[in-house]
């Protein structure tokens, strides 16, 4: 691992992951579902993105990382634009995202699936196993170093050899967050890390952002509960249908009276 290399490694030498969102839009036929957001997630810190169920934060999200094309707008990563990139690629420039629902291969086992993560091995090309093999043997076994270390990182080495499938959902979405530290990203997205978690693994969850962060990783984080997003936020940005309707420190932010009138106003998460 390099300097400045997650997880293990020293603290990172400046801040990088800054998400500067401008003026994004994405329709679903006629439902505006994200309608013309702006905002920045500032490097080195922890935003949290909230807002009623249907506000359009999975959407935005998956804008974002280029799972959906965007109508409009542009989405920026340390200045480069990443709006019109497929995944992978806005993957390999540094931004990783984890799901609502945790979607890994059941089939696998939890090191399998962590050790799955592209990572531009030399061994994906014919040329170099056939004439470097040497190379290509202790490239996988880095990779499955990387990939333990990881797993540890995340509270996962007991249940290393289980299959994906036949974890508890809380340790599921830790898998996630495991293939996700896997890329070195340089800013993370979180869509709902808690939901469903038990309260001992969901401590666990708080306490690997809190170290991730410690050490550099920019984190934006959808989520409902409200302790959690009170206690990590440096900053908070609320949507409510398609719109950003408020955004700033976490106690101001949830006092605004179009915050508590959106959440009042429409069904309550
Ligand atoms: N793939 C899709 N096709 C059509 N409509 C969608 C799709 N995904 C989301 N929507 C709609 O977009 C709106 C925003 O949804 P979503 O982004 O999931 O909100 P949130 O994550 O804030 O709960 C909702 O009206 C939802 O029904
Ligand atoms: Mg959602």
């Amino acid at each position: 691992m390099g300097a400045g290399s997650l997880p293990g490694g020293g603290v990172r030498t400046g801040t990088m992951g800054r998400l500067e969102v401008s003026n994004v839009s994405k329709c679903f036929g006629a439902n505006r579902a994200v309608d013309g957001v702006s905002f920045v997630a500032e490097a080195g810190r922890i935003t949290g993105l909230i807002g009623p169920n249907g506000a359009g934060k999975t959407t935005l999200f998956n804008a974002i990382a280029g799972e959906l094309s965007v109508d409009g707008g542009k989405v920026r990563l340390d200045g480069a634009r990443i709006d019109g990139l497929p995944p992978y690629k806005v993957f390999s420039r540094g931004l990783a995202r984890t799901f609502q629902i945790p979607r890994p291969f059941p089939g696998m086992t939890v090191l399998e699936n962590v050790m799955l993560v592209p990572q531009g091995q030399h061994g994906e090309r014919f040329w170099n196993t056939w004439l470097r093999p040497g190379l290509v043997a202790r490239q996988e076994r880095e990779i499955l170093e990387r990939a333990r270390s990881i797993i540890n990182f995340c509270g996962l080495s007991p249940v290393e050899r289980q299959l994906a499938g036949a974890i508890s959902g809380g340790q599921q979405k830790l898998v996630e967050l495991a293939r996700a530290l896997m890329a070195d990203p340089r800013i993370l997205l979180l869509d709902e890390p808690g939901a469903g978690v038990n309260p001992a693994l969901l401590d666990t969850i708080v306490e690997r952002i809190v170290e991730l962060n410690r050490r550099g990783l920019t984190f934006l984080i959808i989520e409902h509960n409200m302790d959690f997003i009170m206690s990590l936020c440096d900053a908070i940005v609320v949507m409510a249908t398609g719109k950003v309707i408020a955004e700033g420190p976490p106690d101001s932010v949830v006092a605004a009276p179009q915050v508590i009138e959106a959440y009042l106003g429409g069904a309550v998460a």
